[in-house]
């Protein structure tokens, strides 16, 4: 008798904290399907993966484009069977100042960060639904707590995700569907490696990942990390304004 692999997607899965998750199920051994625009990185994870016990495919894709997400579901689950688990990871961050917002950098944050996990979400929800299974993680952040200053763009997709998972979530449960929602601190990937300015409380890539593999293995609605950090935000989202403004602004770099 052969035993059925499991099968996973992950999206942003050329570099960072993706690739990190990616090749973590696939030395547990998992079949996974690995999707973000750079073939070419795909394509190399996807040959470093022969040495694991599971394995990564490559399945090239801008989460942008609504149509071809459909189109690339429907081949992963053709070629690799039913897809058991989604990790919806793909995304940017790009700061903006107040002084220089504009709508061109918030609606390329909102498309991918938000409207591509959507992309996503919509053709995976109506399969999991119709089985009555499957596991989704969708990859938000703890900017998503509250309005950092920068991040008026990336903080509202992030915090729209979050609404979104925690709105979602109680009816997929009732479906069979286990939906979670994934807020990182800081994390060091070629996203971070730009930050000009210090950052508290990070880890490294493969941290990350192997927090949220572990936290896929229960239930849990969110899986936050590092958990001093977490504490830190959670604190922040409890306070009144008249308290947060002053101790975000005490925090804030200074731009001359
Ligand atoms: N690093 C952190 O500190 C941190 C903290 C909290 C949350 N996060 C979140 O974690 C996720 C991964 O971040 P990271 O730090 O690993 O970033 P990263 O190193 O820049 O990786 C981002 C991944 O997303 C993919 N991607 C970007 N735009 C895409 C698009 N339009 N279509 C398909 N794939 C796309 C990129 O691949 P291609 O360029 O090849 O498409 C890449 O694989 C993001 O959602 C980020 O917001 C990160």
């Amino acid at each position: 008798m052969t035993v059925r692999r499991k099968v996973a997607w992950v999206t942003g899965a050329s570099q960072g904290i993706g690739a990190a998750v990616a090749r973590r199920l696939a030395r547990d051994g998992w079949v996974v399907a690995a999707s973000a625009r750079s073939t070419d990185k795909l394509e190399a994870l996807a040959a470093e993966s022969d040495a694991w016990q599971g394995s990564v495919e490559a399945f090239p894709l801008d989460v942008t484009d609504e149509a071809a997400v459909t189109v690339v579901y429907e081949e992963i689950e053709a070629r690799l069977g039913a897809v058991d688990l989604v990790i919806l990871n793909a995304g940017t961050h790009q700061p903006i100042a107040a002084a220089d917002f504009a709508v061109a950098p918030v609606r390329k944050l909102i498309e991918i960060n938000l409207m591509g996990t959507v992309h996503c979400l919509a053709p995976v929800i109506s399969r999991f639904v119709e089985r009555q299974s499957g596991r989704i993680a969708v990859v938000a952040s703890l900017a998503g707590y509250r309005g950092l200053p920068t991040a008026s763009a990336y903080g509202a997709s992030k915090a729209g995700l979050i609404n979104m998972c925690e709105s979602l979530r109680p009816e997929l449960q009732e479906q069979g569907v286990v939906l979670s929602c994934v807020t990182p601190g800081f994390v060091r990937t070629p996203l971070t490696d730009r930050n000009p300015f210090p950052m508290p409380f990070l880890i490294d890539a493969n941290t990350a990942a192997a927090r949220i593999v572990s936290g896929l293995a229960g239930n849990r609605f969110e899986i936050t990390f590092p958990r001093r950090f977490a504490y830190l935000m959670k604190l922040l989202r409890v306070l009144p304004y008249a308290l947060y403004f002053p101790v975000v602004r005490r925090v804030s770099p200074r731009r001359d």
